[in-house]
């Protein structure tokens, strides 16, 4: 597409709808409420601490990215959200234990507002859990056609003049894209014959773009990532990305795997375990869910160490990824990495990586970024996927037959670009030769 010609200004609210009030959505919420109070800073947000080189570096140019494009102000952000439970945003974040009972005692009343809309759910997607906050439907069609109705009241009684979804539900079992999948024709057919390769998450995405709202997936779920939809959201105008936020040990490997490659050091191995005692963590206990995280979390390294480039360094590499359910952590995973590298002739060598991380600390400014550029893209025209927002994700949506960028250096550099293009600013790329000359 074309540079855009003009990015209309961020007037009025925009409102931020989340499936699923779990542990990563309240956090997000929270903490943006306390940034608001000026209780807390938004450490992780690119969009709120980020700045950007423009020009030269002698021209001493790098201003925020928030003063550079225009993006919503936090103060103008309102919230709403689904869940298959009953609780508001507060007590589902008691719950969640993420942050502590002095932060949470800070936003409680604002959080308190936040009730959750009913929910399309099916237990056969996420086996682990169940509630009673459940839209009642003939079809996975009239789930989908209340979805849009909850939309619509809520940007009604919200006055936002822009929405944005954001999916933070359970991760769901694993579905392949097939048939029915494949153009919005035969996504609505199956839709009425309760087809059961549609998954709720689809008929959150699809009631979003329909309505004319961008639409980000969080978790490793198909969701957004099937044809029939991407063609509605070229068609509706609405920008979309996914899948599966990258944060912790999977943030590591983007990190640590680019320099390796860059260096042509070896690996024989890479083995991955975690323990985790979230609810997230309790859902992925269930194979059909697990399947679905681990296709995601096992794809980054094939894609950033191409070893069809690198038989020699990267054609044996035996990659193992664990995830294990363990109460007592709650949401403070630990992530432990045992990798197998070698150098110079061959040589062995080992690197051990313990991360005591907090995932939902990781991911509550992805949401708010991933919010913010959304929003941005849709106001300046663009549609479709955003693969420049690939640097959110551990499984990026990319056209098809293309693969898509883990490197998060790439990433970054990637983001930023398209930040500079659509200001008409030069890229950089970082050849540097003008300096010497
Ligand atoms: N925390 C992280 O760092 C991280 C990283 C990557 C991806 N994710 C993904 O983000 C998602 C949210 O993570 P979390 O830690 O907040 O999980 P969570 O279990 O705390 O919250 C998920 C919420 O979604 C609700 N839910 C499930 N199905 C729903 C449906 N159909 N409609 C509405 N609500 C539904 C659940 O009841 C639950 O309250 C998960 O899919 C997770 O895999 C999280």
């Amino acid at each position: 597409m074309d540079k855009p010609s003009k990015i209309a200004p961020p007037k009025g609210k925009l409102g931020v709808l989340l499936p699923g009030l779990g542990a990563v959505s309240t956090t997000f919420m929270a903490g943006v409420e306390l940034v608001r109070k000026g209780k807390a800073q938004p450490v992780g947000s690119l969009t709120q601490m980020g700045t950007i080189r423009l020009g030269k570096r002698t021209d001493a140019r790098s201003p925020l990215i928030k003063k550079f494009v225009p993006l919503a102000e936090l103060k103008d952000l309102t919230f709403g959200g689904w869940d298959i439970f009953k609780d508001n945003a507060y007590q589902s974040a008691a719950n969640a234990g993420v942050l502590n009972p002095q932060d949470l005692e800070k936003v409680k009343p604002f959080l308190s507002t936040i009730k959750p809309m009913k929910a399309a759910f099916d237990h056969d997607f996420v086996k682990m859990i169940d509630g009673p906050n459940i839209k009642k439907g003939k079809n996975k069609y009239e789930l989908a056609l209340q979805i849009k109705e909850d939309i619509a009241n809520f940007r009604k009684t919200s006055r936002a003049s822009r929405l944005v979804t954001c999916w933070c539900g359970s991760t769901e079992s694993f579905v392949k894209p097939e048939e029915v999948h494949s153009t919005p024709e035969k996504f609505i057919e199956a839709m009425k014959s309760n087809h059961p390769e549609i998954a709720p998450s689809m008929l959150y995405a699809w009631a979003s773009i329909t309505s004319g709202v961008p639409y980000a997936n969080g978790a490793p779920n198909l969701s957004v990532d099937i044809p029939a939809l991407q063609t509605l959201a070229h068609d509706h105008n609405v920008p979309i990305c996914g899948k599966d936020f990258k944060t912790g040990q999977t943030l590591m490997k983007t990190i640590l795997a680019p320099g390796f490659k860059a260096r042509m050091l070896g690996l024989d191995g890479w083995f991955s375990t975690n323990i985790l005692g979230n609810r997230d963590g309790e859902v992925l206990e269930d194979p059909g869910s697990f399947k679905t995280k681990e296709e995601s979390k096992l794809s980054v390294l094939e894609y950033i160490l191409q070893p069809k480039l690198y038989p020699q360094l990267y054609g044996k590499l035996f990659h193992k990824v664990r995830i294990n359910y363990y109460p007592p952590r709650g949401d403070n995973k630990e992530g432990w990495d045992n990798i197998d590298i070698f150098g110079w002739l061959g040589y062995p060598m080992q690197i051990k990586v313990d991360f005591l991380c907090r995932d939902s600390i990781l991911a509550a400014p992805i949401v708010l970024d991933l919010v913010l550029f959304l929003d941005l893209a849709q106001r300046a025209g663009m549609r479709g996927i955003q693969e420049w927002l690939s640097f959110y994700f551990k499984s990026p949506m990319t056209a098809p037959g293309l693969y898509p960028e883990h490197d998060l250096f790439i990433q970054s550099m990637k983001l930023k670009n398209t930040l500079r293009w659509m200001k008409g600013e030069d890229l950089i790329t970082h050849l540097g030769q003008e300096y010497y000359d």
